[in-house]
């Protein structure tokens, strides 16, 4: 397993560009299946959730090959329209392949993703829309079996804005029989970056980046090139690596827009933040502020993505703070991390935590237990007296094309060390 090492107490300064956005590529690559042809992804982020679609779309038939950050993806021969169960389990995203396959196969046979670090995350909202635009599904040993002989629109009321279910109705629809109309849609940028793809594409759609989203179902969809938004989270990464570490940054390449959830909880701990059309300038000096009551919510509310990272800015903080998690069960194994480094957090149920901010972080060995938890254990590193371990770091690339890279661009002490080091 990699690690990563960090030690601490350095102020960050300089500048690092954003990269492409993870959660707007892992939809949009599942939907290249719609169009029997050629997509181009650009600005397309090189991690190992991309690498993971990748390996299905070429499990499936599709050819995929790179031209620097441009993913050229040809998904003229499909030969299956089978997601194995070691995919699903490896990367829950697969589950995208349901609406993709569903609308280019008119079949689709894909294994039940199952629980995960952060919590219980069902897909029966996916399941019950696709059943409703009349597809049959059947469910044996974990695999769910799907088929049609027409896909038809239909009117779909969504009880929470799932991004993931929105995303499979979509899919599903574009290449339906008539018109397909959610509501209570997800807003997140993620599915209106989706909705721009495959309106390039030649899809039809209405509403993208609000509640309500129709779509028209078109006869087939041609060919497209699409330009990925840079990615808000690892964005509001670094400007919570920033915040925790104190120092003077520029990031560029920010979604500002996309980011400003984030922004304002940190200036409210006393960051300074100068946002430009497309970069942000973030400095911190004194001691970070507690902030009273953090909720994470869907879009534009405060993303559960950001959620670790801030958990670990907060443990700095002079005073008490409190993060309710109200998008995941158990996504606070992080609070265990962050004690062994000295951190102060009480974690009152599965979604409530109690940070009472301490002076100083001590470095530690710890783990990266998901993705932005990682992240938010690195972050602790910097800040941190001494030096930090991050074991099963290898985790963190599924989401940051190289977190020490970019952290290095701000005068970060971070290397990456181990069996699997990059
Ligand atoms: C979620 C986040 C997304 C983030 C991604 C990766 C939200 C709203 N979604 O997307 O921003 O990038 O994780 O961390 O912040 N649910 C059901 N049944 C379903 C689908 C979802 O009960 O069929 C529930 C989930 O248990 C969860 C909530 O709805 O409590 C949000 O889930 P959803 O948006 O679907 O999750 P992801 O698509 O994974």
């Amino acid at each position: 397993m990699s690690s990563i090492k960090v030690t601490g107490g350095v102020r960050l300064k300089g500048e690092t560009r954003i990269q492409g956005s993870k959660n707007a590529a892992l939809p949009v690559i599942a939907a290249s299946l719609l169009n029997k042809g050629v997509t181009v992804l650009r600005n397309c982020p090189k991690i190992l959730d991309v690498y993971h679609m990748i390996n299905v779309l070429e499990e499936l038939g599709c050819k995929a090959s790179w031209e620097g950050n441009s993913l050229v993806i040809d998904t003229a021969d499909v030969k299956s329209a089978k997601v194995s169960e070691s995919s699903v389990r490896k990367m829950r995203s697969s589950i995208l392949f349901l609406g993709a396959l569903i609308g280019r196969c008119h079949e689709v046979s894909i294994a039940y993703p199952g629980g995960c670090s952060i919590g219980n995350r069902p897909i029966d909202f996916h399941l019950d829309s696709i059943r409703k635009m009349n597809v049959s599904l059947n469910e044996e040993n974990g695999i769910i079996n799907c088929q049609t002989d027409k896909i038809t629109g239909t009117d779909i009321f969504l009880k929470f804005p799932s991004v993931g279910a929105t995303q499979n109705i979509i899919l599903a629809a574009v290449l339906a029989e008539g018109i397909t109309r959610i509501y209570n849609a997800a807003r997140e940028p993620e599915v209106q970056e989706l909705c721009t793809y495959l309106e390039g594409a030649g899809a039809r759609l209405k509403g993208k980046g609000t509640s309500f989203i129709e779509i028209e179902g078109v006869e087939r969809l041609h060919d497209v090139e699409h330009t990925l938004s840079p990615d808000r989270i690892a964005a509001g990464t670094y400007m919570a690596a920033v915040a925790a570490a104190g120092g003077d940054a520029v990031l560029f390449d920010v979604p500002v827009h996309q980011a400003e959830a984030v922004i304002k909880v940190l200036e409210k701990t006393g960051c300074k933040i100068i946002t430009g059309d497309r970069h942000v300038k973030i400095s911190r000096s004194k001691r970070l502020l507690p902030y009273d009551l953090l909720k994470t919510k869907p879009y534009p509310g405060f993303p559960t993505d950001m959620q670790s990272q801030l958990m670990t800015v907060l443990s700095i903080a002079d005073g008490k703070s409190t993060i309710v998690e109200e998008i995941f069960d158990s996504r606070f194994q992080n609070a265990e991390e962050l004690r062994k480094m000295g951190a102060d957090i009480l974690l009152r149920n599965e979604k409530t935590a109690v940070i009472t901010g301490v002076a100083k972080l001590k470095g530690a060995e710890v783990k990266a237990r998901d993705l932005r938890a990682g992240a938010a254990m690195v972050i602790a590193g910097l800040a941190a007296e001494g030096e930090t371990t991050v074991n099963d770091a290898v985790i963190i690339e599924r989401g940051y094309e190289d977190i020490c890279r970019d952290l290095g661009n701000l005068g970060a002490n971070i290397h990456y060390c181990g069996d699997d080091a990059g």
